[in-house]
């Protein structure tokens, strides 16, 4: 299959109607790639054809927007980032807001969102909120249920290791985490965001985006961060405008929008 332009724009308009999902926002190789292999997986000929099927009923709407992006994610995943997380930023955002406000966004099956709540119960406990967002619903699922399988451990420090119960083949979250957890569906390119958040975590995502749409996703989220408030992202990711956006970025991948008439990055020693 080897759809022609205005057939991709067809398709991208009919979905958008059906899911408010725009998909002209999602880097073009790569997601036209990942569609004609799922069409290729219903034996559709066209991607008229496809599209029919994936507006036929929303359990197949559900199915293709579960795998428009790759839901790769594990507990501690870069954990030397974690480790600077515990000690240095975490200690710094609770100066000032005892009760911290987290967005975990694409969060996946919940891994990032885990790692973070066993960090504040065991070294910061209080009531915090983390609210993990995804569009892929089955990944929500598994976030809602806290299992994890044994991959997911690889980097989880021993200190840690007693918030997961092994429970057959996979290992089961702690009741203690639940308390800070919520995860509910979002789309990051579409919906309104909430505001006053001291954390934002949104790794591993935008590598799907068009240069604008990662543009614009940045802007919105410095405006959704409390003055002082951080945006931690990915290990390969840089906010090229972050100068221009307002942030301010001593570390790296911790981006932070400063508090008015206050030097921009506060050392929490
Ligand atoms: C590779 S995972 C990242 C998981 C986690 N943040 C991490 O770094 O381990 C990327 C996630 O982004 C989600 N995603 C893709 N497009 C999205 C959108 N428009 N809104 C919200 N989430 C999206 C995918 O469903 C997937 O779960």
């Amino acid at each position: 299959m080897l759809p022609k332009p205005a057939e991709w724009q067809e398709f991208y308009a009919q979905f958008k109607r059906k899911t408010g999902l725009d998909l002209d926002l999602y880097k073009a190789n790569q997601l036209q790639r990942r569609i004609i292999s799922m069409a290729g997986q219903h034996q559709c000929k066209s991607l008229g054809e496809f599209a029919q099927w994936v507006n036929a009923s929303p359990m197949n709407t559900e199915w293709f927007l579960d795998r428009l992006a790759i839901n790769v994610s594990e507990l501690f995943r870069n954990p030397e980032k974690w480790t600077e997380m515990e000690k240095d930023i975490l200690p710094l955002l609770l100066k000032s807001s005892p009760r911290l406000k987290i967005w975990s966004a694409g969060c996946s099956y919940g891994a990032e969102a885990h790692s973070l709540a066993m960090i504040l119960d065991k070294k910061f406990p209080g009531s915090h909120r983390i609210l993990g967002t995804d569009i892929d619903t089955a990944a929500l699922n598994q976030a809602k249920s806290g299992l994890f399988s044994k991959n997911d451990l690889r980097c989880v420090p021993k200190e840690y290791r007693e918030y997961l119960v092994e429970s057959g083949a996979e290992f089961q979250a702690d009741e203690r985490l639940k308390k800070y957890l919520s995860f509910q569906k979002g789309n990051l390119l579409a919906d309104r965001f909430e505001t006053g958040f001291d954390l934002i975590m949104c790794r591993n995502v935008v590598i799907y985006f068009t240069e604008t749409a990662k543009d614009e996703l940045y802007e919105k989220f410095f405006r959704s961060l409390k003055p002082g408030g951080i945006l931690f992202v990915g290990s390969t990711e840089r906010i090229t405008r972050s100068g221009e956006i307002g942030f301010s970025a001593a570390k790296p991948f911790y981006y932070q929008k400063p508090i008015a008439g206050e030097k921009a990055w506060r050392n929490a020693s």
